[in-house]
Order: C-alpha cells, then sequence, then structure tokens
C-alpha cells in the first residue's frame, strides 16, 4: 500500500482552488492513486453554522474560531486521519491556514492559531498556496471592490494575502502563480504535486496530458 499523501490548496477567495482541487483529484486518480478530495468548512454541522453565519452575519470572532476549530477536528477524525491511514491522497479545499489567514486577519496571532491547530491536525505534505494580487481575486468573483463594504473586504484579503505568503518558506510550502489560464495553472500544479511524490513516476511530459 502505498503511503498517504496530504495535499492542500489555500489561498485568497476567487484564486481558483475548488476548480484546481478538482483537476488535480482528477488527475491523481489517472494516475493510479486513490483520491479523497474534500473542502473546508465541511458540509458538518460545525460547518453548516459557518455558512449560516456568511448570510446572517458573522460570528463573534471567538466563537468563529471555535467552530473552524470544531469543524476541522471532525472532518480530521471522520475523514483525513483514516484516508490518510489507508494509503490515500487526500486532496483539501482549504485547512488550517485558512483559519491562520482569516482569523488572523480578525486580530488573531497566525502563529498561535498554527499551535492550536498543528495539536490534532496532521500537517500537510504539500501545501499549494494559489496567489493572485486581490484586485484580481476580486475581479475573478465579479466584485469590483469599490464600496464600503467591499472596500474592508478588500482590505481583509489583503491582510489574508500577506499571512498566506508569510507560509512561503515553509519546506512543504509552493506558491502558485495563478495568473495564467486554467491549464497553465493546473499544469502548475500537477508538476508541483510530481515533485513532492504524490503521484508515482516522474515523467516530463505529463504536464502536458490532457486530464480535465
Ligand atoms: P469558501 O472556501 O469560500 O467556501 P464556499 O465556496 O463553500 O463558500 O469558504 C468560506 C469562507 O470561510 C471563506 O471566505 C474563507 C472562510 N474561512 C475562514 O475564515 N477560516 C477557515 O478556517 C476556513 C476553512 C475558511
Amino acid at each position: 500500500m502505498p503511503p498517504g499523501f496530504l495535499i492542500v490548496l489555500d489561498g485568497i477567495d476567487g484564486t481558483g482552488k475548488s476548480t484546481h482541487a478538482r483537476r488535480l483529484g482528477n488527475w491523481l486518480t489517472s494516475r493510479g492513486r486513490d483520491v479523497i478530495l474534500s473542502c473546508e468548512p465541511t458540509d458538518g454541522p460545525w460547518g453548516a453554522k459557518l455558512r449560516e453565519s456568511a448570510a446572517t452575519g458573522r460570528l463573534s470572532p471567538d466563537d468563529e474560531l471555535l467552530y473552524f476549530l470544531n469543524d476541522r477536528r471532525q472532518h480530521v477524525e471522520e475523514i483525513i486521519a483514516p484516508s490518510l491511514a489507508a494509503g490515500k491522497v487526500v486532496v483539501l479545499d482549504r485547512y488550517y491556514f485558512s483559519t491562520m489567514a482569516y482569523q488572523g486577519a480578525r486580530g488573531f496571532n497566525p502563529t498561535e492559531i498554527r499551535r492550536l491547530n498543528e495539536a490534532f491536525a496532521p500537517v500537510p505534505d504539500l501545501l499549494l498556496i494559489l496567489d493572485l494580487e486581490v484586485d484580481t481575486a476580486l475581479a475573478r468573483i465579479g466584485s469590483r471592490g469599490d464600496t464600503a463594504n467591499a472596500f474592508e473586504k478588500r482590505e481583509n484579503l489583503e491582510r489574508c494575502r500577506t499571512i498566506f505568503l508569510s507560509l512561503s518558506n515553509e519546506p512543504f510550502t509552493r506558491i502558485i502563480d495563478s495568473n495564467g489560464t486554467q491549464d497553465e495553472v493546473a499544469a502548475l500544479i500537477r508538476q508541483a504535486a510530481q515533485e513532492w511524490g504524490a503521484a508515482p513516476g516522474y515523467d516530463a511530459h505529463d504536464g502536458r496530458t490532457a486530464v480535465k
């Protein structure tokens, strides 16, 4: 049985994490790996409360942090840890780096958030940070960011991006410049996954195989 492998795609809103998590999952499956694709916040009870709060008004900073931690603890116990133990490749769309960034932007210390998470959540083998300028990311999600609220959102995302980029020197991190076409970015991601050993057998031509 091959060892389990944990790959995380993270970054600010609008960088294409969900699309690329799906494409990476399909490609790894085509390379013969057993893949579990999952995301945070999850569809579990804590994730549902968090999504609800996006519509009804944000929770207090303390409650929000607690709910994300509870959601992740359940995710680790029920999906992430058992899948890794079974030798699967787990591809996650967001993980505790989002908590460092978004709850960090709300005032918590990112280093402390990381410590709280790493007490129960496995450190990934590969963290892909999909990176774009905030204005480019906002344009992609259809927001011009020129109203008062959106301005706040832009400021907030700038803080989040800075925290994500502060992880660039970690040995497991690869920053993915997400300005290219979807196919170009997918090729960068596949190359990183292969170099890190997520898929068997390195083939220099693989970046060009048309797996959607
Ligand atoms: P998102 O990935 O946009 O979910 P969906 O596509 O289902 O709406 O995540 C929702 C928001 O949650 C996003 O703005 C980032 C935020 N978030 C945090 O603030 N902390 C976290 O730990 C996570 C995982 C997400």
